[in-house]
């Protein structure tokens, strides 16, 4: 019989909670949803929100400890404090779920004041302290500036919120930029390269349509050797400043591989033990396309990746983990059409993984070209 004795820890779901779902699936164990919000887990090792692109925050339960309690055995000095009741969920919140942490907090305050401890409670003006608010505090950063969750009858004590200052510096800060390639955000990279699953730490990723680095970036952050290759010699040369500034910067010393190769009929020199690429996107397109010009790009776009597949197929194993962010484009209609169907991906000698979750898109409201993620074995 096998028992799960890891600890529970609590996300909080971002914008698209199946994506943040499937990232925590892939991970850890026991993931269990409890509302659009917010997820329960198990991990042996205390997991990493920097690590993690889709949760907006990561709390562990205070096992037979009550929240005063934890508070008291906090080091001397002054407390920060932020409460956040998530039990609210799928409805909206009441005025009453306010005025009850609020009142709640002030208790807190009160009881711990007795106690001789200094406190500075963060105002809410909603149940729950925002994840910009909890950041620029440095809630869950250091031992004495403090979140705690509640949802439901159980208390949480955050490990911090999405550090959205770092996002934004590897994303707009780094050397070598490109609008016409398309932006992968930081957060949907990490998704992807944990999407594979928990992978050995000296793991060299490939990504066969590196572009800028985005995902490289990501995967050295991790602490994987990268091995990066596009058709287009200046993306390599771009690839290769960003690495090389984030390496600089970070202070990492994991082994970079950059070459100039088609996808479609590239031999990769050197070995890799998983696939994460963003595929080739097509135009970029600022409107809902016209059917003729939809057709084109998902015919281009369609080549590409069915050659690249193709090509891939006998330079890795059964168990080389492959996870694509294609594109989707979006329609008048608000629908969006998809590159290939889940059956047209299989007739190509793979099979999907995530096809049970409906597809896992990406997308953004201002944005014609979304991500359609998917999680592939070969056959
Ligand atoms: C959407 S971009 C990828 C962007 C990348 N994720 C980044 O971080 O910048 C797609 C890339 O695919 C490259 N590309 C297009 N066709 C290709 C092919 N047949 N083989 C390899 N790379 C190709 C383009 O040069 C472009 O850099």
């Amino acid at each position: 019989m096998c028992y799960n004795i890891g600890m529970q820890y609590l996300a909080v779901l971002g914008r698209q909670p199946e994506i943040s779902l499937a990232e925590l699936e892939a991970l850890f164990s026991d993931v269990k949803k409890q509302s659009c919000l917010i997820a329960f887990f198990k991990s042996d090792a205390e997991p990493r929100l920097a690590r993690l692109g889709g949760s907006l925050k990561l709390a562990k339960k205070l096992e037979n400890i009550s929240p005063e309690e934890y508070l008291l055995g906090l080091p001397d000095g002054k407390i920060t404090l932020g409460l956040s009741d998530y039990t609210y969920g799928d409805k909206k919140y009441s005025s009453r779920d306010i005025k009850n942490i609020s009142q709640y907090g002030n208790r807190i305050k009160q009881a711990l004041k007795a106690e001789g401890r200094s406190v500075r409670l963060l105002p809410n003006s909603t149940p729950t302290i925002s994840t910009a608010a909890a950041h620029h505090n440095g809630l869950g950063r250091s031992p004495k500036k403090v979140e705690l969750i509640k949802f439901r009858g159980d208390w949480f004590v955050s490990l911090g919120s999405q550090n959205i200052t770092a996002y934004k510096n590897r994303d707009q800060v780094r050397p070598a930029r490109d609008a016409k390639v398309g932006m992968l955000p930081p957060k949907l990279a990490q998704i992807l390269i944990n999407l594979c699953g928990p992978l050995p730490i000296d793991t060299t990723i490939l990504d066969p349509f590196c572009g800028t680095g985005v995902v490289l970036q990501e995967a050295l952050l991790m602490g994987y050797n990268v091995y990066g290759t596009d058709k287009d010699e200046r993306m390599v040369k771009y690839t290769e400043k960003n690495l090389i500034w984030l390496s600089k910067k970070q202070h990492l010393n994991q082994k970079i591989t950059l070459e100039q190769g088609d996808a479609t009929s590239f031999q990769w020199t050197e070995p890799f033990g998983a696939v994460v690429a963003e595929t080739y996107l097509g135009p970029p397109m600022s409107e809902p396309p016209a059917d003729i010009k939809l057709k084109t790009a998902k015919e281009e776009c369609g080549a590409i990746f069915a050659g690249f597949l193709k090509n891939l197929a006998p330079q890795i194993t059964h168990d080389t983990p492959i996870v694509l962010a294609l594109p989707a484009w979006r329609r008048r209609d608000g629908s969006f059409a998809r590159l290939k169907t889940i059956d047209e991906i299989e007739k190509l000698g793979y099979n999907v993984l995530n096809k049970s979750a409906g597809g896992l898109l990406y997308a953004r409201e201002n944005q014609v070209v979304a991500r359609e993620i998917i999680v592939l074995r070969k056959k």
